[in-house]
């Protein structure tokens, strides 16, 4: 063991990668694997509970293994994982739900968001997800939580789960908190008043595996302002020419919006240009790494082995906790 922090998360398969969850995890994931001990996990028990297609999870779990892995994630500096393989996790859940009470999961807003998309499917899963993400979290003593925004109340309620257990049976959990990138929160293209998120729908997100075509056509049509960049819009797009173009092309924008004349066509060629060549090798490594399905599994196994022998540990003192062992 080493005295390392620790640091989890987790990331659902339920479709390609976009920009947001790059740059509001993804990017944090890799940078953080140099210098913590790192958890990561596929969280597929999350993402049965929205509505899903069960030919079409398989796929998922390898393309989102493939994503982490091309976009640079080390195997050799973190576990990486299926959730379904630790089945730890939802059983520490179920000692979690006998703590929590439903007044709290009650006020969770992606769960009512989620509830308001499918209300023909509110199922209980649904409804008891944070109590499974602080589960995730707690079961390998995190001390941070890389995540974008919209997960920062769920990373409270692991908080407050910890505290729920720890005054009932003992000092055991140690309080997480989230971590985020400079960019928590990017907002979806076609409607910026919006976080960018799968459930929108193509033409609000670009995905980092969009060949460069696709990436120019879609913000060519992101809407803009007259030349001031006080539009959500323009905003968005300024953040992410921060992020992808050199510094001198960001300066020169600013400048511009500053006397109302931003040329938003310049600004969106250039940045199609920037952000299709940054993810260049990425989309080479990730057709590489789909080509031998048997290697990324091989890579899960060994990821799973790392966050096992830690997550048994955990169980055996919780139940010894708990009272559930004779
Ligand atoms: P989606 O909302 O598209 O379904 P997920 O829930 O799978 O995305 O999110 C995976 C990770 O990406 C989480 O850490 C989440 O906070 C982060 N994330 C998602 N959307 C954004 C966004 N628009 N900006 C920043 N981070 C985001
Ligand atoms: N709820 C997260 C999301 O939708 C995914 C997730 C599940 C997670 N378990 C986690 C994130 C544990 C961080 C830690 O993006």
């Amino acid at each position: 063991m080493t005295n390392k922090q620790t640091i989890v998360s987790g990331i659902q398969p339920t479709g390609r990668l976009h920009l947001g969850n790059y740059l509001g995890a993804l990017k944090n994931f890799i940078k953080l694997q140099n210098d913590y001990q790192c958890y990561f996990f596929i969280a597929d028990y999350h993402s049965i509970t929205e509505n899903y297609n069960p030919k079409d999870k398989p796929q998922q779990i390898l393309n989102l293994a493939a994503d982490m892995l091309a976009a640079g994630l080390n195997p050799k500096k973190c576990a990486l994982f299926v959730q379904s393989d630790i089945p730890a996790h939802t059983e520490l859940a179920w000692i979690f739900n006998c703590l929590t009470p439903i007044s709290y999961l009650e006020r969770m807003t992606q769960y009512k968001d989620k509830a308001a998309r499918q209300k023909e499917n509110i199922n209980v899963g649904l409804f008891d997800y944070p109590v499974l993400q602080a589960a995730d979290i707690l079961i390998y003593h995190a001390t941070a939580v890389p995540v974008g925004q919209d997960q920062d109340q769920h990373v409270e309620l692991t908080r407050q789960v910890a505290r729920f257990f720890n005054n009932r049976f003992g000092q055991t959990f140690t309080e997480p908190k989230s971590l985020h990138t400079e960019t928590p929160k990017i907002m979806s293209l076609a409607d910026p008043d919006k976080k960018m998120s799968k459930s929108l729908g193509d033409n609000h997100c670009l995905y980092i595996d969009d060949e460069p075509k696709i990436i120019a056509a879609k913000l060519a049509k992101a809407p803009t302002d007259s030349g001031d960049a006080k539009s959500a819009g323009a905003k968005n797009l300024l953040t992410l020419s921060k992020i992808f173009s050199s510094e001198k092309l960001y300066n020169q924008y600013l400048a511009a919006a500053k006397s109302g004349g931003l040329r938003y066509g310049d600004l969106k060629k250039n940045l199609a240009a920037d952000i299709a060549a940054h993810f260049t090798d990425y989309r080479q490594a990730k057709q590489t790494l789909l080509k031998n399905p048997d290697q990324i599994r091989k890579v899960l196994a060994a990821g799973a082995r790392v966050a096992s022998a830690v997550a048994k540990k955990t169980m055996a003192e919780v139940r010894e906790k708990i009272g559930i062992s004779y």
